[in-house]
């Protein structure tokens, strides 16, 4: 197979390090040469975890840049729908309801723990693809859920910060001890 051999796996940063807590950069173009690469090492990252991540965000492989991956697929969730793998570069978000649904929630930068998050039901979000073409999707609870922790990762936020409870945080390891399913 003809791979080239500048593709990577990148190191993920974890809950701690400095560049999860910062605000990310804009991307100017984002169908440059350059954000192209940044996906491919992303998306080369993700799938070398073994489909144990759902999403990822630029912040969390070292590259301050607002983009963020996500895929959902239905045995992620009972709940949830297919959504196709997506690229999405500059995201904003808009809640449109005032409805929440508080879920589990792991993350690649807080390895080995979950924990329950309240986050609105539904939102639309915006943003552009790796050809620079707009992307407008309404999305609902999971997917709505997976986009909007991959969004607060651009603006420096983990999902420990958004927990109501935070007596919830657990060790999934530890989770059979739980009487929750
Ligand atoms: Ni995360």
């Amino acid at each position: 197979m003809d791979r080239n051999n500048s593709m990577a796996i990148l190191k993920i940063a974890k809950m701690g390090h400095p560049i999860l807590r910062k605000k990310a950069k804009k991307v100017k173009d984002p169908s440059s040469k350059d954000v192209k690469l940044v996906v491919r090492d992303m998306l080369e990252t993700l799938e070398d975890l073994g489909g144990n991540g759902i999403g990822i965000a630029a912040p969390q492989v070292h590259v301050s840049l607002q983009i963020i991956i996500f895929e959902v697929r239905v045995e992620d969730s009972e709940i949830a729908n297919n959504i196709p793998l997506t690229v999405l570069i500059n995201p904003k978000i808009k809640i449109l309801t005032k409805k929440t649904n508080t879920d589990w929630e792991g993350c690649l930068s807080v390895p080995g723990l979950r924990g329950r998050v309240k986050r609105p039901n539904k939102i639309k979000y915006s943003g552009f693809d790796l050809n620079g073409n707009k992307i407008e999707t309404i999305a609902e609870g999971f997917h709505a859920r997976v986009v909007q922790h991959e969004f607060d990762h651009l603006i420096g936020i983990l999902y420990p910060q958004r927990m109501e409870d935070i007596t919830s945080l657990q060790f999934v390891s530890e989770a059979r001890h739980t009487t929750e399913s």
